[in-house]
């Protein structure tokens, strides 16, 4: 008998509803984002994204259904994001399980929102299983992770101060690109070149752990001379070089993660893996290193309730499911 979950995915601007079979085949993924709504401010304004969210979840929730053919009576488990991301957003999709879980029982099973973005890999690769190493890099984490099993993860190194994702918003910013900044900065490297300014990189020791905060300073520096000059920087060289720079670290700490941990499978996982930068010179480690390699489909690189869909059915085959007095929790830990 096949396992249909709903997920529901609100923890920052995207409202999202899918219903996905076996934690694997997506019957329908359905995604009302805010992005551009928030771009005005330059970044996300989490009073109105709850307000957002909360107009758009029922309609989200009754496409995902429509689009997948089933009802109600066909799901046996809600799946939702129970954390890390913002309160009041999160309260919205949590909310909306609950109610969902109450009047038609269903079971309902929270879901860590980094668990989601790592089961992404179970939605892309039928045959990719743990285990495995994943970097997780996002606009708030930025990590390795040995998945030892569906349900079973543990940190192999992470960020000390800020994460990839904000690292590439923020100085996106500054060159004007605007907001979100990842993929715009992207773009603009496409013409540009990745050698035409030189960032300090890390000095972290032996150990794995990531630090983007002095890049970031460093960068704004360059930014701030140049312009003190007179001048102003070429936005797609400045783009690709620093794009560079950060994936090279990143890179730099998987491979160091894979030689230590001898686990030969690695995969991405989060915003930032949409990056074809960070793509690029992973599939190279991976052919370097021969690696088994996941690249995560684009579309569920960015937030998508699929992926909490999946996360959430493992869980589920694992007997874990929550009570009705579930709560929000915006600095969730995996393992929490
Ligand atoms: O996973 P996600 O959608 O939301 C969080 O859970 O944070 O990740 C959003 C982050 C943002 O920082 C965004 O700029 C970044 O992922 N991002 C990218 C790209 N697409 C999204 N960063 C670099 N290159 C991209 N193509
Ligand atoms: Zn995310």
């Amino acid at each position: 008998m096949s396992v249909i979950t709903l997920g529901i995915e609100s923890s920052c601007d995207e409202t999202a509803c899918a219903v996905v079979k076996d934690g694997r085949e997506v019957l329908s993924s359905i995604i009302a984002s805010q992005a551009d709504f928030h771009s005005q401010y330059g970044g996300v304004v989490p009073e109105l994204a709850s307000r957002m969210h909360v107009e758009a979840i029922v309609p989200c929730i009754s496409e995902a259904l429509k689009q997948a053919e089933v009802t109600y009576s066909d799901l046996d488990a809600v799946c939702v994001t129970k954390g890390p991301g913002l309160v009041g957003a999160l309260l919205v999709g949590v909310s909306a399980a609950k109610a969902l879980c109450e009047v038609k029982h269903i079971p309902l099973v929270g879901v860590n929102h980094m668990a989601g973005h790592i089961a992404a890999n179970y939605l892309t690769d039928p045959s990719w299983e743990p285990p495995f190493l994943c970097l997780v890099v996002s606009g708030g984490h930025s990590e390795i992770l040995l998945v030892s099993d569906y349900t079973k993860m543990e940190y192999i190194c992470s960020t000390k101060d800020d994460a990839a994702g904000e690292a590439f918003d923020k100085i996106a910013r500054v060159i004007g690109l605007g907001y979100p900044g990842g993929p715009k900065l992207d773009k603009a490297s496409k013409d540009g070149n990745p050698q035409a300014y030189s960032f300090p990189m890390p000095k972290m020791g032996d150990t794995l752990d990531f630090s983007f905060s002095g890049i970031k300073t460093a960068a704004l520096n360059t930014i701030n001379q140049v312009r003190l000059k007179g001048e102003d920087v070429n936005v797609n060289d400045f783009a690709a070089s620093y794009q560079d720079a950060i994936c090279s670290i990143l890179c730099d700490r998987l491979k160091k993660a894979v030689k230590l941990t001898g686990v030969t499978k690695i995969c991405l996982a989060g915003g930032v893996s949409a990056n074809s930068c960070l793509r690029a010179k992973v599939e190279d480690l991976s052919k370097k290193m021969r690696l088994q390699l996941c690249l995560p489909k684009m579309v569920y690189c960015t937030d998508n309730a699929a992926m909490i869909a999946s996360a959430g059915y493992y869980s589920f085959r694992d007997g874990v499911t929550d009570n009705l007095d579930m709560n929000a929790y915006p600095s969730l830990e995996l393992g929490g």
